[in-house]
């Protein structure tokens, strides 16, 4: 193994839970109220996919213009910008800060593959930029997970070939995406959610290299 590529959102923060109340409140607004299992299958989904699998849940899917249903993301957007605008390096998850410094001195190199439009703005109020040798995020690839589009093109910035990465996710469709790649795939969360993956922690501060390395 030579890199490791890590989601954002539920990975390195908690936004996903966030993104979580944003949609949750738009949906409540258009009377198709969701829990958290159903929120299960937006983790890791672009703004656009996510919205069409919130109107299909409710039957509304061709109630609204492609104008209105731009509207109602930017809506979502703006709620869920603000909720995270006062977000520091106090918001990132147990163990992440160490493990990425041993993931460094060890000479891997440190990707970041991220569904949102907001994942540079997000790393930047963390203070992380300078810890990723390279950032890909929605807005520079075309097809969304579980494509492993963003996944390979972190790959190939970082130099290395995708069976030389480990994949770092919290999402189903994120961990489909990292397969779709190649690479090891790390879920962090429910071992009952996230099935596929080739190994997971139910939280964070299970990353270490050594815990890693010995299911390779
Ligand atoms: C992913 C999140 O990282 O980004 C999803 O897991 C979110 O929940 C997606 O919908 C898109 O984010 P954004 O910030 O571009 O709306
Ligand atoms: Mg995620």
């Amino acid at each position: 193994m030579k890199a490791f590529i890590f989601d954002l959102d539920g990975v390195i923060t908690d936004s996903a839970e966030y993104h979580y109340l944003a949609w949750k409140a738009l949906g409540e607004d258009l009377g198709i109220p969701f829990d958290r299992e159903f929120n299960e299958t937006l983790k890791g989904v672009s703004r656009t996919e996510s919205l069409e699998r919130i109107l299909s849940l409710g039957g509304r899917e061709q109630d609204f213009s492609l104008e209105e249903k731009e509207q109602l993301a930017t809506k979502k957007n703006e709620h869920y910008v603000s909720l995270i605008s006062k977000i520091t390096s106090e918001d990132i998850l147990p163990g992440i800060e160490v493990f990425l410094q041993e993931l460094k001195r060890a000479g891997y190199k440190i990707g970041m593959a991220s569904a949102s439009k907001n994942a540079y703005m997000v790393t930047k109020q963390l203070g992380l930029l300078d810890a990723f040798d390279h950032i890909v995020d929605a807005a520079t690839v075309a097809e969304s997970k579980p494509h492993p589009e963003v996944f390979l093109k972190a790959a190939m910035a970082l130099g290395v070939e995708p069976k030389e990465c480990v994949g770092v996710e919290d999402a189903v469709a994120g961990v489909e995406a990292i397969h779709a790649a190649g690479m090891f795939a790390v879920g962090i969360g429910d071992p009952a959610v996230l099935t596929e993956a080739d190994l997971v922690f139910t939280d964070t501060t299970g990353l270490t290299l050594d815990n890693v390395l010995a299911r390779i």
